[in-house]
């Protein structure tokens, strides 16, 4: 068997006394959809920080196509930062932001090859209108496409998503998961993405790592997802969300 896109071998990581994470162990095969789930604060984009190269273990080691995350080159892997606060008011347009998905730096002159390049990437997730949109004046769910945009715009082998439908409606969140899937299609590419929604993670990953600091389940999604299980992580599950339903209607 060829060797995983992903391996985290027995992961610790601590910050000051805490443990953030504890003995996270799993293997993600090349061209799989995987969702992490979890409560607030579980861990989960500490976890992408850590495969990312940015937060060092503190036991145990992470690999991605069996190199370093520090050691893989930067255009395999495309990334999606958990939006919380974004200083959006300098004047730049959509296709500059996804220009520095290319080179890493802010595009001051941009040759013809990588602007087209960018609107490709843009064309991709159906944002090529908003190519010469101020930031400024995107909507979340907008300006969520636009770093989708900057993600792939390298055709990197391995995306991963902090949250990437934080602000769009039902409608743009299903565009986004079919594009996202296009994607991995056509570029055989890995996918491993935080999100909050049950439904989701049921319907789109192939296999779920579900954590709360320690791991309590990497399956697939109807294994992963079940009541107990997610009673582990939870402490509890919400009527709320229709969550009783859904893990009840999964048996
Ligand atoms: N650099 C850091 N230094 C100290 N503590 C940190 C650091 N980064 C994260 N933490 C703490 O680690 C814990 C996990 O944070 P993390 O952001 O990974 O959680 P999360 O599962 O992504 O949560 P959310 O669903 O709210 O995004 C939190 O208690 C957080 O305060
Ligand atoms: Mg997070």
């Amino acid at each position: 068997m060829s060797e995983p896109a992903i391996r985290i071998d027995h992961l610790h990581v601590r910050f000051d006394e805490y443990y953030v994470l504890q003995d996270i162990h799993a293997e993600i095969q090349e061209e799989s959809f995987v969702a992490i789930v979890g409560p607030n604060g579980a861990g989960k984009s500490t976890l992408l920080r850590t495969l990312l190269g940015l937060v060092i273990p503190t036991e145990g080691n992470v690999t991605i196509f069996g190199k370093e995350p520090r050691n893989v080159p930067a255009d395999r892997i495309g990334y999606v930062p958990q939006i919380k606060t974004m200083d959006r008011s300098f004047p730049a347009q959509s296709i500059e932001l996804v220009l520095t998905g290319l080179n890493r730096r802010w595009p001051w002159t941009k040759s013809k090859e990588d602007y087209e390049k960018a609107l490709a990437a843009l064309e991709k997730v159906g944002a090529a209108h908003l190519a010469k949109r101020a930031l400024s004046k995107l909507s979340g769910g907008e300006l969520q496409r636009v770093c989708l945009a900057r993600s792939i715009v390298r055709q990197p082998r391995l995306v991963m998503l902090d949250e990437p439908a934080t602000g769009i409606d039902a409608v743009g969140e299903a565009d986004m998961y079919r594009d996202l899937e296009l994607y991995r299609r056509e570029a055989k590419a890995t996918v491993v993405m935080i999100t909050h929604d049950w439904h989701v993670a049921m319907h789109h990953a192939d296999r779920v790592l579900l954590i709360n600091q320690k791991q309590i389940s990497f399956d697939a999604p109807s294994v992963a997802l079940s009541e107990e299980n997610l009673r582990r992580a939870f402490g509890h599950i919400g009527h709320e969300h229709g969550l009783l339903s859904l893990v009840k209607s999964n048996g």
